[in-house]
């Protein structure tokens, strides 16, 4: 029964263990437990108390945002209402309320003369070097305008003075935004609107009804620190950020949003065009058929309601996965004390020798032929909760 199968089967069920070395130290001792502790209290307080390791996340939330604003207002002694200062009107997430109107009427087409310093002139040649200019207020047709000294365009007449002062709406800091947001987690198939159906007549506070869909514009541009005059002068950008963060774990109906308020011009703010505006015009036609228009440059605050969310659920997956990552790192403090004990400890050198056993051919070929008192002594070491059962060289010195 010697054949080569035989002899590979008997080398093949083999089972192989790894021989342990207990050292009995203090220092080492201390210093093993101290960084298996900092090891498990990594693992159990941020990985799986504060990162959560244990649930499956879901980033990818899907959301719709309806907007309404109510209140009144005055601009040039005229009453504005919702469907003259909000742009778009069709209520979506992103929308502007205009706080200031700057408005030339009976616009035709013609030529006219430029308004502003920079067309300023004396004869033709000041008008021709900005014959390809974007800045004018038409085609720059190259004609000084000696009467008035000023460049003469082609385009809609008479051009637009954009440097008239007006009074802002001051009114939109009591207006209201009610927004209605809908989300779903579809990992989980998980729907929640961000109010039920409770809530009825009521204002958002942070403090005594954080839950109210209807925001007051004043109390936002309070939080945001905005100086109202300023924005109601020039325009701006504020972001409203809905929250959500729910753990599915617990009940359902503590899946809810958190409103927040950001500044989002704030990184241009030193910049030459400050603010927010557009322009759009308004068509008629004469009784004969020809067209004029009202061109009306809008100052406005531009609302943009972003959606962000994670909701977290447990998983097996992910807590198996790491606590196993923790099992095995705990094996980590053997690198450390491995490293204190063969190179900064006393007696380092006889650490070594029991730690890698050196095993010479002549020293087999001895074992081959057995002669008494040259075999290793080894003996079972006490069994302890700690070792494993492994066996312990006995250090004697
Ligand atoms: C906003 O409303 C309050 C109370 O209704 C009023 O006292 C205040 O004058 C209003 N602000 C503006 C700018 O109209």
């Amino acid at each position: 029964m010697t054949s080569p199968a035989w002899s590979f089967m008997t080398s093949f069920l083999t089972y192989e263990t790894s021989k342990s070395v207990v050292v009995k130290s203090w220092s080492v001792g201390i210093i093993n437990r101290l960084v298996q502790l900092m090891i498990i209290s990594y693992f159990v307080g941020y990985v799986f108390l504060y990162e959560r390791a244990y649930q499956v996340a879901d980033t990818a939330i899907e959301s719709s945002v309806i907007t309404k604003v109510k209140g009144f207002g005055k601009l040039n002694d005229v009453v504005m209402d919702v469907a003259d200062y909000i742009y778009p009107p069709q209520g979506e997430g992103v929308f502007s309320i205009i706080t200031k109107i700057i408005t030339t009427h009976n616009q035709f087409q013609g030529t006219c003369s430029e308004i502003g310093d920079s067309f300023n002139c004396s004869t033709n040649a000041d008008c021709t070097k900005h014959l390809s200019s974007i800045q004018a207020n038409g085609i720059i047709t190259g004609v000084c305008n000696t009467s008035c000294g000023s460049c003469e365009i082609e385009g809609w007449c008479p051009a637009e003075n954009d440097q008239v002062q007006i009074e802002p709406m001051a009114e939109f800091v009591n207006f209201t935004i009610y927004i209605k947001n809908s989300i779903r987690f579809p990992l989980f198939s998980v729907t929640r609107g961000n109010f039920d159906s409770t809530i009825k007549n009521c204002t958002n506070n942070k403090l005594t009804d954080p839950f109210c869909p209807i925001f007051r514009v004043g109390d936002i541009l309070t939080e945001v620190n905005q100086n109202v005059t300023t924005l109601a002068n020039n325009g701006g950008e504020i972001g409203i950020v809905i929250e959500w963060r729910c753990n599915l774990d617990q009940d359902v109906d503590l899946c809810v949003p958190s409103y927040s308020f950001t500044k989002l011009d704030a990184p241009f703010e030193n910049y030459a065009s400050k603010g927010y505006n557009f322009r759009f015009a308004k068509y008629y036609k004469t009784a004969d058929g020809t067209d004029f228009r009202s061109l009306h440059k809008a100052y406005a605050v531009r609302f943009d309601v972003m959606v962000t969310g994670t909701a977290r659920k447990f998983s097996l997956i992910p807590t198996v996965i790491n606590v196993i990552a923790a099992l095995t790192s705990i094996g980590m403090g053997t690198v450390v004390c491995d490293l204190i004990l063969l190179n900064c400890l006393k007696g380092a050198e006889q650490y070594k020798k029991k730690k890698f056993e050196e095993v010479s051919e002549a020293q087999i070929l001895a074992s081959i032929t057995p002669s008494p008192g040259s075999q290793m002594s080894v003996r079972r070491g006490h069994d302890s909760c700690c070792d494993s059962g492994a066996i312990s060289l006995s250090v004697n010195y």
